[in-house]
Formats: structure tokens, C-alpha cells, sequence
């Protein structure tokens, strides 16, 4: 498997968990935040055995091959315009439009984060991925002889196959589902599994599968 230099915007919960299985993997990774010197990133970095190392954005990305999108929906667009030029880059979304009481998502049907995503980030080769399940279940993907699915979709090959590498690494079994306009169908389900996980108090050891015969 190749081995790729990977900057992980947000250092959060997904952020976080994402890193530890990246990490495991060999690959190289660094947080691009805000403040690479408050608490929470300070933790996140010293919980990776300092493995990881932050910086802003503009100059965690820079040398990037691969950059995942971890911050909250309405950061999404800040967080971007501060990493400067993407062209060329695979740029991971794994954000969810959610509103704020997690009631719904507040774009989809007609377009949806990843497409949106891609918008604001010109001639980036986005891929939506780890959207359809909580971080808890990244590198935890096992549920007793089942290996829950890891959807992800987008418009450009090459990108697709390194991002399947990286779910695989993360423990999911691997689902291409298309074209980067699916994400307007991967963006409801990561909602479903909010809503099951917490609004309806089902809990975060859960996941979808996609059965095949
Ligand atoms: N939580 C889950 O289980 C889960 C699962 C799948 C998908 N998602 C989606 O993944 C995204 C992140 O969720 P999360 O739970 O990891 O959020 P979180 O724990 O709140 O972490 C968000 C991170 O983003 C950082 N951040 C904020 N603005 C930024 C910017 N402009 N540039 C770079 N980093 C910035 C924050 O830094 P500061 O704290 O310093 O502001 C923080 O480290 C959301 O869109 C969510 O819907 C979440």
C-alpha cells in the first residue's frame, strides 16, 4: 500500500480518530487547524504519542498529497479558503450538513457539502467518505464476523482508489458508490445514523451494510 502525507483538517473527534488509524497505517499526518497551540490540539497531538504534528492550514497543506476535511459544516467553507490552493490535491469530505440541534441536514436532495465542497474548492479531486457512521467505530469497524460498510463516492478514479485504501485502513469494507453527486445520498444516511445513534438513543455501536448476493 502506498504511503501518503496527509493533512487532517479539524483535530476533533473525527479528526482525531481518523489520525490514530492513519498513523497505524504508516501514513504520514499532520492537523491543520486554527491554532495549532490551543488545548484540544495540543491533546490530540500528545494522545498520538506525538506521532502527528499541527499547524495552520495554509502550512500544514502545502505538501500535502491528500487533505480530509474534518470540521464542523459551518466551518467548512473557512476551513478551506485558509489552506490556500488545492488544485490537484484529493480533498476528503467527511462533513455532514447538520443543523444545529441535529434535527436534519440543512442542504441536500439538489446538491449537497460535497458537491458544495468541490465548489469552493476549485480542481481539488474530492471524495466523500467517513460520513455514515460515528468516529467511534473508525478502526472498530468489526461487529462480530461483519465488517460495517465505508461509502464513499466521487468523479475522479485515481483519488477514488487511494481514499478506498484509506477506509480500508480505517477498518470499513470498502463501497464505492459513484459519482460525486451520490453524496447528496451518503449525506442522508450519515443522518440516519445520527438520528438511530442520537436522537432516538440507540448508541454509537452501530453501522451500515450493504448485503450482496
Ligand atoms: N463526530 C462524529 O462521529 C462524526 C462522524 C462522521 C462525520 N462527522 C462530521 O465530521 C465533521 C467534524 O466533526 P467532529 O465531531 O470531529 O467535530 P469537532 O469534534 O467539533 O472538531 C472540529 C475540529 O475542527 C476544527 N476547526 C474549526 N474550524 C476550523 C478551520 N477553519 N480550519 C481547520 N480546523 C477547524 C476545530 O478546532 P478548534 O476546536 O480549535 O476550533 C476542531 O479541532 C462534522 O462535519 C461532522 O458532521 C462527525
Amino acid at each position: 500500500m502506498a504511503k501518503y502525507s496527509i493533512v487532517i483538517l479539524g483535530a476533533g473527534n473525527v479528526g482525531a480518530s481518523l489520525a490514530r488509524v492513519w498513523l497505524a497505517a504508516g501514513h504520514d499526518v499532520t492537523f491543520g487547524v486554527p491554532n495549532p497551540h490551543n488545548d484540544k490540539t495540543r491533546a490530540a497531538v500528545s494522545a498520538l504519542g506525538g506521532k502527528a504534528r499541527a499547524a495552520v492550514n495554509r502550512e500544514a497543506v502545502a505538501s500535502a498529497q491528500i487533505v480530509a476535511l474534518c470540521v464542523p459544516w459551518e466551518q467548512a467553507e473557512a476551513a478551506i479558503k485558509a489552506s490556500g490552493d488545492l488544485a490537484g490535491k484529493i480533498l476528503i469530505d467527511c462533513t455532514n450538513p447538520l443543523v444545529s440541534d441535529l434535527s436534519g441536514l440543512s442542504i441536500g436532495t439538489t446538491t449537497s457539502a460535497g458537491e458544495q465542497v468541490a465548489n469552493w474548492a476549485r480542481g481539488a479531486k474530492v471524495v466523500k467518505a467517513f460520513n455514515t457512521t460515528g468516529s467511534p467505530n473508525f478502526g472498530n469497524a468489526q461487529f462480530g464476523s461483519q465488517k460495517a460498510g465505508g461509502y464513499y463516492c466521487g468523479d475522479d478514479a485515481s483519488a477514488k482508489a487511494a481514499v478506498r485504501e484509506l477506509v480500508d485502513a480505517a477498518g470499513f469494507d470498502p463501497i464505492d458508490v459513484g459519482a460525486l453527486r451520490n453524496a447528496r445520498l451518503l449525506e442522508p444516511l450519515g443522518m440516519l445514523w445520527i438520528d438511530l445513534a442520537v436522537n432516538q438513543r440507540h448508541g454509537v455501536n452501530q453501522a451500515f451494510k450493504l448485503l450482496k448476493r
